[in-house]
């Protein structure tokens, strides 16, 4: 054989093995990245050696399983090709405006690439009469059972004729995956790598009370007119029509105008991925005119009037060269990999988070081993899992017994899957502290990261946070790396901060179980440390938000002779530790009322948002109730938040409208 006739036959190999594992054993071994990457390198070979190409590289997903009964797909189930940046979406859009010789700008739908899995639902009459997976395209997996248990899938639609199906994928939102997960740990159950997996694991049961118990959702995004009795012309007429029975269509879908705007809305979806309520791994750009779609047609695997373009992959597959252990500033040891350098998602990764040993036992990853790294978002990277193949591994990694910073023991505690350095005078433990009290969430120091205060540490001019505010800038200038400017410029950012607000302050000082939201009500409550510190038990307890466990945690902090003694030494330093009273300037004009806020208000960040409404007498809950005053709808909002809204009936604003809220306490216009 030849080169490329050789590496033809290893492609199809790993091609056929990979996707048996995603399409028929739900748990895929290789990113879809890398697996995409497999089938270019295929098709290439197969478009330069057509003497190589063989039809069956063309086939959708793979054969169904036998454990559900095959049902034969009345229209084919077709994939969609794929484009990986702007320049290939704009190549396609214009074989597309040549492929219709049209001379008006064409409308597309631009709509999020659900990662989950695709089902078909036939209705005659209107009722529900049988659900499909997509199988090999032509012959799926009869799963009506599983998918009668889907809460957001209609079982009858009203005013319905004639017979037809209604397509979509099935998924788990983000937030219910991380709540699925944290039942499956409870029960020592398997825990599921991603909401794909865990959707598709769910969908694909024997027993459908298993898939009751799972929070799988389907969104709709195409009709197909088994009898021809619809007659819709546009895309846009059939969502809407979709939306009127009752089935989720995403709310972020757009119909554009114009090759510009197409692309510029699918740049929307890169952008703003991560605040969607569901995994996406691309958009999905379709014509919208119905009749164009017809004149363009389809290949044997995808359509023409149709793309997928696909974002920056997040999970990449690399070698694990080592699994360390760092302190952090409560003693806690947590594992971390040391990665082969891989770019995920646009960044360089070298180091991912393993979290504790329960978790590097569950992942069972091994040095040597080739792991999946994902990276999504702001989210530090993680190692999901190993690649594991037929070669030898090493031994499987144990926690080390001694802390590597101080030596001393590591302990884990029986009801506890984390392991702690029980050592208070570990050197890793006070740098940890001291950077905290700098960091953004906290201080805000500038010029006062980790490895500036191990220096200062380490040349023994500070020994705790409350040595910061007697530093001077003579002895800083003679150490290495500092010179007069950064010495005098680190002085005057620790003298800044001499008047940060307490709740600031509180974050700062690491408390035990003090995050910004109790540190900002007690703020609030005491105004000063002093007050804070003379508190009894119980006036802690009674402040918002504030529950037994942390009100005696900040009741011991206070009494505990080491913080007087730090706080006392930082007084005399002139440290303000109170807080400016800016809520009693502001009108309570949301007293008592519930304001949720869902996607983004310009010129608000979520917490800014949050603070607004607070400062004003208001709450701000996570979710919508019928005691919700009002929802403001922001950029991309959450769809369950907005559905939520509409069933119970708590009017809806624009966020253009937040300001006159903030103001009056009442708005002149709703949403529909
Ligand atoms: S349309 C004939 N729209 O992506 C066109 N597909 O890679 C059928 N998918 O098989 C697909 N979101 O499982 C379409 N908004 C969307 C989608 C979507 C996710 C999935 C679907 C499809 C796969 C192709």
């Amino acid at each position: 054989m030849t080169a490329p006739a050789q590496r033809v036959v290893e492609l199809r190999d790993l091609i056929t093995r990979h996707s048996e594992a995603y399409f028929v054993h739900d748990d895929p071994v290789l990113p879809d990245a890398d697996y995409d990457a497999l089938v270019g390198e295929l098709r290439e070979l197969e478009r330069a050696h057509p003497d190589l190409a063989d039809e069956r590289s063309n086939r959708v997903g793979a054969p169904a399983s036998t454990v559900f009964s095959p049902v034969r797909h009345g229209e084919a189930m077709l994939s969609l090709d794929n484009v990986f940046d702007e320049e290939e979406l704009r190549a396609w859009s214009d074989r597309v405006l040549k492929g219709l010789d049209s001379s008006v700008p064409l409308a597309f739908s631009v709509e999020p690439k659900i990662d989950g899995l695709a089902l078909s639902i036939t209705y005659i009459d209107g009722e529900l009469i049988q659900a499909a997976t997509r199988g090999d395209g032509r012959v799926g997996e009869d799963v009506t059972d599983n998918v009668r248990t889907i809460a957001n899938v209609p079982h009858q639609l009203i005013g319905a004729r004639g017979s037809f199906q209604i397509r979509g994928e099935v998924f788990i939102a983000k937030a219910d995956f991380e709540t699925l997960n944290e039942t499956q740990r409870e029960k020592g159950a398997k825990i599921f790598a991603n909401p794909r997996n865990a959707a598709a694991g769910s969908l694909r049961q024997k027993d459908s009370s298993v898939s009751a118990s799972r929070p799988l959702s389907f969104l709709a995004y195409q009709l197909v007119d088994l009898d021809a009795t619809l007659a819709f012309t546009t895309h846009r007429a059939t969502l809407d029509q979709l939306s009127a029975w009752g089935f989720l269509v995403a709310p972020e879908t757009l119909i554009v105008s114009g090759i510009g705007d197409m692309i510029a809305r699918s740049s929307w979806f890169e952008e703003h991925r991560h605040d969607l309520t569901y995994d996406i791994d691309g958009t999905v750009v379709k014509l919208d005119d119905l009749t164009a779609r017809r004149a363009l047609g389809s290949t044997s695997r995808a359509p023409r009037w149709a793309i997928a373009r696909k974002f920056a992959p997040e999970e990449r597959t690399t070698r694990l060269l080592s699994i360390e252990v760092s302190i952090g500033r409560t003693g806690r040891a947590t594992p971390y990999a040391v990665l082969e350098p891989v770019l995920v998602a646009g960044s360089r990764v070298a180091m991912a988070t393993l979290h504790n040993e329960d978790q590097v036992r569950e992942k069972d990853v091994r040095p040597g081993d080739l792991v999946i790294v994902r990276k999504a978002g702001d989210v530090i990277p993680e190692v999901v899992g190993a690649v594991v193949g037929d070669e030898k591994r090493s031994a499987s990694w144990r926690f080390p017994a001694t802390c590597p910073d101080c030596g001393g023991e590591l302990r884990r505690f029986d009801d506890q899957s984390d392991t702690y350095c029980v050592n208070p005078a570990c050197p890793a433990q006070q740098m940890q502290k001291i950077a905290h009290f700098a960091s953004r969430g906290a201080l805000d120091i500038e010029g006062l990261g980790e490895q500036r205060v191990a220096q200062l540490l380490q040349e023994g001019l500070i020994g705790d946070v409350a040595d910061l505010f007697s530093l001077s800038s003579e002895p800083l200038a003679r150490l290495e790396g500092f010179g007069e400017l950064s010495a005098t410029a680190l002085v005057a950012a620790i003298t800044a901060a001499k008047s940060a607000p307490l709740s600031r302050m509180l974050v700062g000082l690491g408390i035990r179980h003090v995050g910004p939201v109790a540190a900002r009500e007690l703020a609030r409550r005491f105004v000063t440390y002093d007050a804070l510190a003379q508190a009894h038990l119980e006036d802690l307890e009674v402040v918002e938000g504030i529950g037994p466990v942390i009100a005696q945690s900040v009741y011991e902090y206070a009494r505990d002779d080491e913080s007087r003694q730090r706080m006392a030494l930082m007084a005399a330093a002139g440290v303000e530790l109170s807080e400016p009273d800016v809520a009693s300037t502001l009108a309570a004009t949301l007293s008592g009322r519930a304001v949720v806020v869902t996607g983004a208000v310009p010129g608000y960040s979520r917490d800014e948002a949050t603070a607004a409404i607070v400062a004003r007498g208001g709450t701000s809950p996570g979710s919508v109730s019928a005691k919700t005053y009002c929802v403001v709808v922001g950029e991309a909002p959450g769809a369950s938040k907005v559905t939520k809204a509409r069933d119970v009936g708590v009017p809806m604003i624009s966020d253009t409208a937040f300001e006159e809220l903030l103001e009056t306490g009442t708005w002149s216009a709703t949403l529909e």
